[in-house]
């Protein structure tokens, strides 16, 4: 009887560290950037092969408008190029793309590319790929909570399933690159259990053979949920 978890369903990942790689080489922290998108493409594809049901990805987050306003458009711009460039790669590998955050804040041609790619890969089922852009966790908290008020159904439930990546479930392994150890507003509600993940690694230099490892290390794991070791091993 096994108590130990089998491959996680959804992995979660705030990809930390580009500016930090950038800085090192003495290049523009936009080039650590570009980096990351290359790594990003990396681990979308290792994910999906290694049957990951669902795959997180920290892009953009609410507070991350205080960047210098270069940095800023240069991301934006980083963004909006990528979607056109894996429209056609994610719809072939049967990846659904979903983009979670307050979109309310994009520009309308970036607003326009994010549908045509979510329509594109919708019909997609090995994997769900989001991208959280504008993205906070309390604020993903409030707006599911306030739509749930709504309907008249302010429970957990209620509240659950208005979250921006509502079909997802919780986060089982949620990782973060480039040795910082905090959450930084990511997805609070579905990390609730989640078993975390730290590693010095930068992301640009993140690859498949790193998500191995934060796999390997989370199979490890013993997922508790509250109750004692006995308890766990014996339901098994
Ligand atoms: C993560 O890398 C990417 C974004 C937050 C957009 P950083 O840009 O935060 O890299 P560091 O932390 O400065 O090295
Ligand atoms: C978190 O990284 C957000 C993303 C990876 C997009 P930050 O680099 O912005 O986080 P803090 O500011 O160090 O907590
Ligand atoms: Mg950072």
């Amino acid at each position: 009887m096994s108590k130990k978890p089998a491959l996680p369903r959804h992995i979660a990942i705030i990809m930390d560290g580009n500016g930090r790689w950038a800085k090192s080489r003495f290049m523009p922290r936009v080039e650590g950037h570009r980096k990351g998108v290359l790594a990003l493409e990396r681990v979308v594809k290792h994910a999906a092969e290694r049957g990951i049901a669902a795959l997180t990805v920290f892009a953009f987050s609410s507070e991350n408008w205080r960047r210098p306003a270069a940095e800023v458009t240069a991301l934006m711009k980083l963004f909006a190029a990528g979607l056109d460039r894996w429209e056609q790669p994610l719809a072939d590998a049967g990846v659904r793309l979903r983009v979670i955050g307050d979109r309310t804040a994009f520009s309308e041609t970036l607003n326009a590319a994010i549908d045509r790619t979510e329509a594109a890969t919708a019909a997609g089922r090995s994997m769900q790929f989001n991208i959280a852009a504008n993205y906070g966790g309390r604020w993903d908290m409030l707006q599911a909570a306030q739509a749930a008020a709504a309907a008249g159904e302010l429970t957990l439930e209620g509240i659950e399933k208005r979250l921006c990546a509502r079909d997802d479930g919780p986060v089982d392994l949620m990782i973060r690159t480039g040795g910082e150890r905090r959450i930084s507003n990511f997805l609070l509600w579905q990390a609730a259990y989640s078993e975390l993940y730290f590693t010095d690694t930068l992301w640009p230099d993140f690859d498949g053979a790193s998500l191995d490892d934060a796999i390997d290390w989370y199979v490890g794991r013993e997922r508790r949920f509250g109750m004692t070791s006995e308890q766990v091993t014996s339901i098994g």
